[in-house]
């Protein structure tokens, strides 16, 4: 390969303690590596996960040509690791490629890289109540350039770690402050691809949140009208039979596989259904919300702090639906109920 590597220490699946996962990197024994250069993206396939040297101009670093994906591996409990919708990830990430103007890495082989870190990682599969194989595909801009432009050379990487919940609550109502001075994403930005900048740029504000006690941030758009999603998760409000979540139409928002999932969830419950902008008024009428994603899977929220007051959401309490969705998706992502919609991929035995 044309990059000095540094091998790192993997930790041994037997030192790990699968019961008290938390969302945090553990070094497993392999990730996927794929490279660009004059033109076209050279396999170099499974590697030891490993540091490398990059170049000092490399475009990722100050221009910030980065994108990355999150999708989990779970351990059925007859011992078949499966994926979830990874091909809407491989095709997320293509598009989010474009709009940076990085060179996209095609979308079935996105899939096979992402089989393939999981299967040579599989020792390292929690149980289906241990937790999850969180899966990171990244690609970034590694050759060097000076002028804003894109870079000529990039890296694609896909690695691996175990893991818990995202939030330490777990399955538990978490509560969220809104901000009126910071905003995640406007209209014709990046905020609907998974641009590294996006999250870089949301770490202040979410500092500032949880130094107050809160577990994120919950955004709205750039007049404070309505919702948009909290930092790492869509965003759903019900009230009776309608569960509305902020509308996709003016490319702010992550649009989340777990969001279009518990949407057709929910008409499958008989609720409506909505994608729409939803206003900020309506969370004092609301009945529960809960924000969605591959690493925050269904979480309900209980209260919100908005203009220095808290807003307690339904009872504060899990809400009815955010239990039906969990156990829902859960159910599915475990082939325990029907796969109606073609979501789950099995990909092998552990
Ligand atoms: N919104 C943001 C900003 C995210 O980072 C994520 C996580 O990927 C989501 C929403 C949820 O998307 P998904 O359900 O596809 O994981
Ligand atoms: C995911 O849910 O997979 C995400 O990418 C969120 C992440 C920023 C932790």
């Amino acid at each position: 390969m044309e990059f000095e590597l540094r091998p790192i220490k993997a930790v041994p699946p037997a030192e790990i303690d699968f019961d008290s996962l938390g969302f945090a990197f553990i070094p497993t024994e392999k990730m996927f590596v794929a490279r660009y250069a004059g033109g076209k993206w050279t396999d170099h396939g499974l590697i030891a996960v490993s540091e490398f040297w990059m170049h000092p101009a490399g475009g990722a670093l100050h221009y910030g040509q980065a994108i990355f994906e999150g999708t989990k591996a779970r351990l059925t409990r007859d011992g078949e690791i499966v994926l979830f919708r990874v091909e809407d990830n491989a095709r997320r990430m293509a598009d989010g490629c474009r709009r940076l103007m990085m060179p996209v890495y095609e979308e079935g082989k996105f899939v096979d890289a992402v089989t393939q870190t999981v299967l040579a990682n599989k020792e390292y599969m929690p149980t289906a109540d241990q937790g999850a194989m969180y899966i990171r595909p990244v690609m970034f801009a590694s050759g060097p350039v000076l002028g804003v432009k894109p870079a000529d050379e990039y890296l694609f990487l896909v690695f691996v770690s175990p893991v818990g919940p995202y939030f330490k609550e777990g399955f538990k109502p978490i509560k969220l402050k809104i901000s009126k001075e910071y905003h995640r994403a406007a209209a014709g930005g990046v905020g609907c691809v998974k641009a590294a900048g996006n999250y870089a740029a949301g770490m202040y504000p979410n500092s500032l949140a949880k130094e107050d006690g809160y577990a994120e941030i919950l955004y709205l758009d750039v007049d404070n009208k309505h919702f948009e999603e909290v930092g790492a998760a869509n965003f759903f409000l019900r009230k009776g039979d309608e569960l509305a979540t902020p509308s996709l139409d003016d490319k702010t928002i992550l649009p989340g596989y777990t969001r279009s999932s518990v949407l057709q969830l929910a008409a499958d419950e008989g609720l409506s259904a909505v994608a729409r902008d939803v206003m900020l008024e309506e969370l004092y009428e609301a009945d529960e919300c809960l924000c969605t994603g591959t690493a925050a899977v269904i979480t309900p929220i209980g209260l919100v702090e908005v203009d220095g007051k808290e807003v307690t959401v339904g009872d504060g309490g899990v809400g009815k639906y955010s239990q039906i969705f969990y156990d829902k998706l859960n159910a599915i992502m475990l082939k325990e109920a029907p796969d109606k919609y073609g979501w789950v991929m099995t990909i092998g035995k552990k």
